[in-house]
C-alpha cells in the first residue's frame, strides 16, 4: 500500500542517514546499509533544511519557502518523503540528544560548508587571528574546516571539540590533509572537557538564526573561565545585530496577515464577506502567536532583499565575544531609534546579524549583502500589528536577550 503523506506534517532528515559520494554527481542515501534513494548532489543544501536549526519543517512550509515554479520541488520532496528519507519529525531522534535547534549532523555540516560567504569570511578571520604557535580551541568543530585554517594560520596544535557524529568525520578528514598529527578531536559538550594547556585562540561558530539560541555565551564564558588563557582571542570576535524599518513580504499581507484592507479587497473582488478569517487566524495562527511573543519570522535573505527599506539600518546591539560581561542566563536590553524615511501603510522590523571573524572579516546576513545561499536567515518583527509609518517619524525599538532568546518590540511609550 502506498505510504500515506502529509505534507502538513514537520519533517526532518531520517535520524542516521549516510550519504555515499560517488565520483559524478550523484549521492545515494543509505540508511541501516539500505539504499534509499540516489539523487543529484545538488539537492543537499534543500535536504539540510530538514536538519538544521529550523528544523522540523512541514514539507509545505518548506515549498512556501522557495516560492517560484513548484511542480519539479514538489515531485522531489514527495519522493524524498515517501522513500524514507524525510520522517514526520515525531518518533525520530537528532543525531546528537538533547542538542535540538544545533547544527549537528550530516546536514548541518554540509549546510556549513555549503554556505561559501561565511566559511570564506571565517577562514580570513583565522587566518589574520591565529598566530604561529598558537594553542587553539575550535568548539563544534563540524567537518573540522575551522580547525584546518588554524593549522594552516600556524597553530601548532588544535583541540577540536564536536559532540556529533560529525566528530569522526573531521577526524577522517584531518587524516586525509595530512594534519591528524597537529589536531586532537574530543567527542563531548566542551563544558564537559578539559584541556591539558590553556589556549590562546577559541574558534566557535555557535551562531543561529537568532543569534543567541546555540549557547554562544554561555559556551564562551564557560571557555573564557576554564579553557582559555586570560588574553586569549575569539574567532568570531564580535557580533552586531542590526534592525531596520521594512515594508511587509506579499506573503505576509496576502496569507499570513488577513489585514482588514485584505479583507475588505476579497470582499470587494469576491462578493463575499471574510470577517471569520482575521479571527480564525488571530486565534490559530503560529506566526502570529510568534509576531506577539515578539519573536519574530524567519524570511530568507534573498526575499529579504525584496523588501523596501523605510529607514536605515541600525546597530541594536553589540558583544565582544572576547572582552564583554556575557552573562548568558541573564537578560540584556538594548534601545534604539528607527527614522523612517517614507510614509507606510504596512512596516515590519528586520533584524539581521554582522560577524566580525576577526581583524575586519565580515559577514552579514543582511539584505544587503550579496549572499548567494546562507543558512542563517534574518528575522522579520511586526510587533503587536503592523506599523503605520509617516515619513521622519521616530520608531522607538527594545531589542532583548533573555537566556538563549531575543525578542524585539516597538517600545511603549511612557
Ligand atoms: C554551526 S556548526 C559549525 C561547524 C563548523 N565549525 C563549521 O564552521 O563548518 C556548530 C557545531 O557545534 C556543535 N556544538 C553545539 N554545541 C556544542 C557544544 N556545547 N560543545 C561543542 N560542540 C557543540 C554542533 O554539533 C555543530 O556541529
Amino acid at each position: 500500500m502506498p505510504k500515506k503523506i502529509d505534507l502538513n506534517a514537520p519533517h526532518m532528515l531520517a535520524a542516521n542517514l549516510e550519504c555515499k559520494f560517488g565520483t559524478g554527481s550523484q549521492v545515494d542515501f543509505m540508511l541501516a546499509g539500505k539504499l534509499l534513494l540516489s539523487d543529484d548532489k545538488s539537492v543537499l543544501p534543500a535536504l539540510a533544511r530538514f536538519d538544521g536549526p529550523t528544523a522540523p519543517i512541514t514539507v509545505l512550509e518548506y515549498m512556501q519557502q522557495l516560492g517560484g515554479d513548484l511542480t519539479l520541488w514538489r515531485m522531489r520532496l514527495m519522493k524524498w518523503v515517501a522513500c524514507g528519507l524525510l520522517q514526520p519529525s515525531e518518533g525520530t531522534q537528532l543525531a546528537v540528544a538533547g542538542a535540538d535547534n544545533s547544527y549537528d549532523g550530516i546536514g548541518g555540516v554540509l549546510s556549513c560548508l555549503n554556505d561559501r560567504t561565511r566559511t570564506l569570511a571565517a577562514l580570513e578571520g583565522i587566518a589574520r587571528t591565529v598566530r604561529k604557535g598558537d594553542n587553539v580551541v575550535d568548539i563544534g568543530t563540524g567537518s573540522g574546516i575551522l580547525a584546518f585554517a588554524a593549522l594552516r594560520a600556524g597553530a601548532t596544535h588544535v583541540y577540536a571539540i564536536e559532540p556529533s557524529p560529525a566528530a569522526s568525520l573531521a577526524q577522517a578528514l584531518a587524516e586525509e590533509n595530512g594534519l591528524a598529527n597537529r589536531l586532537t578531536v574530543l567527542r563531548a559538550y566542551s563544558s564537559d572537557i578539559e584541556l591539558p594547556v590553556k589556549c590562546d585562540v577559541m574558534i566557535s561558530e555557535l551562531v543561529s538564526q537568532d543569534p543567541f539560541s546555540e549557547d554562544m555565551l554561555g559556551v564562551t564564558a564557560d571557555a573564557r573561565a576554564r579553557l582559555l588563557k586570560p588574553e586569549a582571542r575569539i574567532v568570531p570576535a564580535q557580533l552586531t545585530v542590526y534592525a531596520q524599518l521594512v515594508s511587509t513580504p506579499e506573503h505576509f499581507q496576502g496569507h499570513e496577515w488577513p489585514t482588514a484592507e485584505k479583507i475588505g479587497q476579497w470582499h470587494k473582488d469576491f462578493g463575499f464577506s471574510f470577517n471569520a478569517v482575521a479571527e480564525l487566524a488571530t486565534k490559530t495562527r503560529k506566526l502570529r502567536d510568534r509576531q506577539r511573543a515578539g519573536q519574530g519570522e524567519l524570511i530568507r535573505p534573498k526575499r529579504a532583499a525584496d523588501l523596501r527599506a523605510y529607514s536605515e539600518a541600525v546597530p541594536v546591539a553589540n558583544i565582544d565575544f572576547a572582552h564583554d560581561d556575557l552573562k548568558p542566563t541573564g537578560e540584556q536590553h538594548w534601545t534604539a531609534n528607527l527614522t523612517a524615511t517614507a510614509s507606510a501603510a504596512e512596516a515590519a522590523i528586520l533584524t539581521f546579524y554582522e560577524l566580525d571573524y576577526g581583524g575586519g572579516s565580515l559577514y552579514c546576513n543582511g539584505p544587503s549583502a550579496t549572499i548567494g545561499a546562507t543558512m542563517r536567515n534574518p528575522r522579520l518583527f511586526t510587533d503587536k500589528k503592523p506599523l503605520t509609518l509617516e515619513a521622519g517619524q521616530v520608531v522607538p525599538i527594545t531589542f532583548s536577550r533573555k537566556g538563549k532568546a531575543s525578542t524585539l518590540r516597538v517600545t511603549e511609550p511612557g
